[in-house]
């Protein structure tokens, strides 16, 4: 991240402010003084002004409901990423995208620089449950049924039990299917392998949280308190 984003996202002043106050020879950066407002921060590096290191900025947790013909990724050569939906002020170093959806998958995206938690998250053996909506070229049958919900065998691996349910009045071509790992493309690959398609997938929750119905695509907020608890309660602490 440039250095006058970097202060003054940490409230240092606004970007004009902040380049005054670099050029001025106050700031260092892992203790060499930095004149150049354009300069790359390297993650993890100690900045200071008037030589004291600022404070760590405090860890930030952003639920973003992703809109289709975004990559989850920080950066893409050619395509649009979810950290393009940040607002400047919101940006944080080390931000980053917690799993990943596909391009043209929408819903709940978690965002954090809480790297631990993050990882997490992920960690394998975790099984954090993520419930997806999808929407299937042709009903679910009942054939198709049995082996998603007991668990189908990939060359890469075997999904875990899995819960299925059909959405009411959608002539059973909507489900809300609930998996516990997250490999890549898994739901999409489930429906190939019983002869059934996504046309459409939406994820709708992860762990304890949920997508909530006013947030629209592209708009993203930070999580409350008793979100982020369950979150937390999830993972062990260090
Ligand atoms: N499974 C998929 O196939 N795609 C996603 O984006 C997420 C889960």
């Amino acid at each position: 991240m440039r250095l006058d984003r970097f202060l003054s996202n940490l409230q240092y002043g606004t970007r004009k402010e902040v380049r005054r106050i670099i050029k001025a020879a106050r700031v260092t950066v892992d203790d060499q003084l930095q004149r150049d407002p354009g300069f790359d921060v390297p993650e993890g590096a100690v900045v200071a002004l008037d030589g004291t290191a600022l404070t760590q900025d405090l860890a930030v947790y952003y639920l973003l409901n992703k809109p289709a013909g975004v990559v989850t990724a920080n950066r893409d050569a050619r395509d649009r990423t979810v950290m393009d939906l940040i607002a400047d002020t919101d940006m944080r170093p080390g931000l980053y995208p917690v799993g990943r959806l596909d391009k043209d998958t929408t819903g709940l995206l978690l965002l954090t620089n809480d790297g631990t938690l993050g990882h997490n998250l992920l960690a394998p053996g975790k099984h954090v449950p993520k419930t997806y909506r999808a929407t299937l070229a042709r009903p679910l049958t009942a054939a198709q049924r049995g082996p998603i919900e007991t668990g189908i065998a990939f060359k890469d691996f075997t999904s875990r039990p899995a819960t299925l349910t059909v959405v009411p009045d959608t002539a059973d071509r909507q489900v809300e299917l609930t998996i516990g790992e997250g490999k890549y493309h898994q739901v999409k690959r489930m429906f190939l392998a019983v002869g059934n398609e996504v046309v459409a997938l939406h994820r709708i929750a992860m762990g304890p949280l949920t997508l909530p119905g006013n947030l629209s695509a592209g708009r993203y907020r930070s999580l409350t308190a008793a979100e982020l608890a369950g979150l937390k309660a999830l993972v062990p602490k260090r």
